[in-house]
């Protein structure tokens, strides 16, 4: 691919998505948009440009970030996370706290909500509190995973055999025999919503106020001006005492938005 075509490219996804691709990732670019170009019969990257720019409906813009989003996440991943997020819960119940409002803004397959949800089940007694999580990503492909909530054993590897009979019902698909899958149990999916959101377009529609979101491992496709805008925006999302979770890679550097740092990874809005 040439330079002006990467550069359309990657205009594109920046100005849709906030996404900033590099000239280094030209052959990662490449290769995810020549398996998009493959299931549209198109031969040029020019003729899928072209296709994708007076696509009037943007079906097509929704395909081409589900083609370029990298969606790598797993169970419990920086689990730290995990043990803080149930403390809060913890301290938010003992102060007679019965709603809680949770969001998960990058989602990606599922695995980040599912763990929050399973979290929080273990945490609290669901069925007495007024509970809901929301899952965002700007990925329709990801989400469709995530509300499957099916998982293969290999994605299930850093969480044991008590957890999993907690929290998920095996079953061996028809079409792969020789398979095991676990899906989420309908009791933890039912505390979970999912819907697609781009964080490169604040104001969100969601009313708040929240009391704990996890926006982790996504800032690093962003640029500062992106950042700010987000974390602004999260932070007028979050109650008083509200708490932001970022991946343990990102920091907010730059950002002035009134939350308190209480751990690298960890911000608290003032009381
Ligand atoms: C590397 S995954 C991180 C998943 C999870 N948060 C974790 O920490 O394991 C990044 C996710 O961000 C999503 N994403 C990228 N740009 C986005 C945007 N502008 N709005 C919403 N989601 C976005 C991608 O689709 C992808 O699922």
């Amino acid at each position: 691919m040439n330079r002006n075509l990467f550069a359309r490219f990657s205009e594109i996804a920046y100005d849709t998505a906030g996404i900033c691709l590099n000239e280094n990732k030209t052959a990662l670019l490449q290769a995810r948009i020549a398996k998009r170009m493959r299931s549209l019969d198109f031969r040029t990257a020019d003729e899928y440009l072209n296709f994708l720019e007076t696509d009037e409906s943007g079906d097509e813009l929704v395909q081409f970030l589900d083609s370029i989003s990298t969606n790598y996440t797993y169970f419990f991943r920086e689990e730290d996370h995990f043990d803080i997020y149930s403390r809060f819960l913890n301290y938010w119940k003992k102060q007679e706290q019965t709603r809680f409002r949770i969001w998960c803004a990058a989602a990606a397959t599922g695995e980040e909500p599912y763990s929050i949800a399973i979290t929080t089940r273990e945490t609290l007694d669901v069925n007495s509190f007024d509970i809901k999580i929301l899952a965002t990503d700007i990925s329709t492909k990801a989400l469709s995973t995530a509300m499957a909530g099916a998982y293969s054993d290999e994605k299930l590897k850093n969480i044991d055999e008590d957890h999993r009979r907690r929290n998920f019902e095996k079953f061996t698909p028809e079409s792969h025999r020789d398979d095991r899958v676990w899906q989420v149990k309908g009791s933890i999916r039912s505390l979970l919503t999912f819907k697609r959101l781009n964080l490169a377009e604040p104001p969100f529609p969601m009313k708040g106020p929240l009391d704990f979101v996890f926006c982790r491992n996504v800032m690093i496709y962003f640029d500062q001006y992106i950042r700010r805008n987000l974390i602004t925006e999260i932070a007028r999302l979050l109650k008083p005492g509200g708490i932001l979770v970022i991946g343990h890679s990102e920091n907010l550097r730059g950002i002035e938005c009134g939350l308190v740092s209480l751990a690298p990874s960890v911000y608290q809005k003032p009381e």
